[in-house]
């Protein structure tokens, strides 16, 4: 790409404290064979890492507490050269923590613990002119529904966590990215959705379409699976970092692919490739 996208991610951050097990434990049983990590996480701090790695400007807009976890938390965006000017840090208030489970083949159990990202205002909301924004829904659907507003340019919703999305929210975006039980939970809503929809589909790849319509299809290399934490994170930021930089909708999408499988490679939710990692 000739010129620098510019990108505005909205978004959750939070410390991830992840237990890698043989296999999860099922409902009353103990497990002891655990070995833990801690590493920056949360859906928005992944993104924002994945599309500054491929060669964008990134700001980060978000919250975080006034605890040690925050700068813990905010470690790898901090010296990586993510852009932290709007990050609030709020007082009395704990930086977000997902407590995850990875087993052996590399799937993830995530429970968080929201914080300060469930507590961030559309008033906290203050947006830097970009190319493109990328938005989660980790944080209130208020101040993602302020920023669809404010918000002119190329506007990317990563409807993950699984939950239902304001009809105000999706008229205004771009490029909507679910994977299969996010796809669900929309429902009809999809059917409705009038801009580009990209579905993931793990190992089998994803799929971009158009009213209902298939754009282009990509499969990801085959890899050896370490751990899938933060993958749709990385797919999400590359789409979005290909598509707001003129890529065709088809190679954006192989580049989305390659981006998500590599970091299944490596552990971590913030294992995402550079653009020379994937050869791009
Ligand atoms: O998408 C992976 C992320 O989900 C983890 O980093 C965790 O913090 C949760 O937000």
């Amino acid at each position: 790409m000739d010129k620098q996208v510019s990108v505005a991610v909205i978004g959750s951050v939070n410390l991830d404290i992840v237990a890698r097990v043989r296999e999860f434990p099922v409902p009353g049983e103990t497990v002891t064979n655990a070995s833990l990590s801690r590493f920056g996480g949360g859906k928005g701090a992944n993104q924002a890492l994945a599309a500054h790695r491929l060669g964008a400007k990134v700001y980060m807009v978000a919250c975080v507490g006034d605890d040690a976890a925050a700068e813990e938390a905010l470690q790898t965006l901090r010296s990586e050269g993510v852009d932290l000017s709007y990050c609030h840090t709020l007082a009395d208030t704990s930086t977000g923590q997902a407590l995850i489970v990875v087993n052996e083949a590399g799937e993830n159990q995530i429970v968080v613990a929201p914080g300060a990202n469930a507590v961030f205002s559309a008033q906290q909301l203050k947006l830097p002119a970009t190319d493109a924004i990328i938005a989660q829904l980790e944080v209130p659907l208020n101040t993602i529904a302020s920023a669809a507003r404010q918000y002119k340019g190329f506007f990317c919703l990563n409807a993950a966590p699984a939950k239902p999305v304001s009809s105000e929210i999706l008229d205004r975006v771009d490029l909507l990215v679910v994977n299969e039980v996010e796809a669900q939970v929309l429902g009809d809503d999809l059917s409705s959705f009038q801009g580009l929809l990209a579905t993931t589909y793990g190992s089998r790849g994803a799929v971009l379409s158009r009213d209902g319509q298939r754009v282009a299809s990509a499969l990801p290399p085959k890899i050896e699976v370490v751990d899938t934490t933060g993958a749709g994170d990385a797919f999400t930021a590359a789409l979005t970092v290909c598509m707001a930089g003129g890529m065709s909708p088809a190679d954006s999408l192989e580049v989305a692919c390659r981006a998500g499988a590599l970091t299944a490679t490596r552990a971590g939710a913030q294992s995402s490739p550079t653009a020379a990692d994937i050869g791009w």
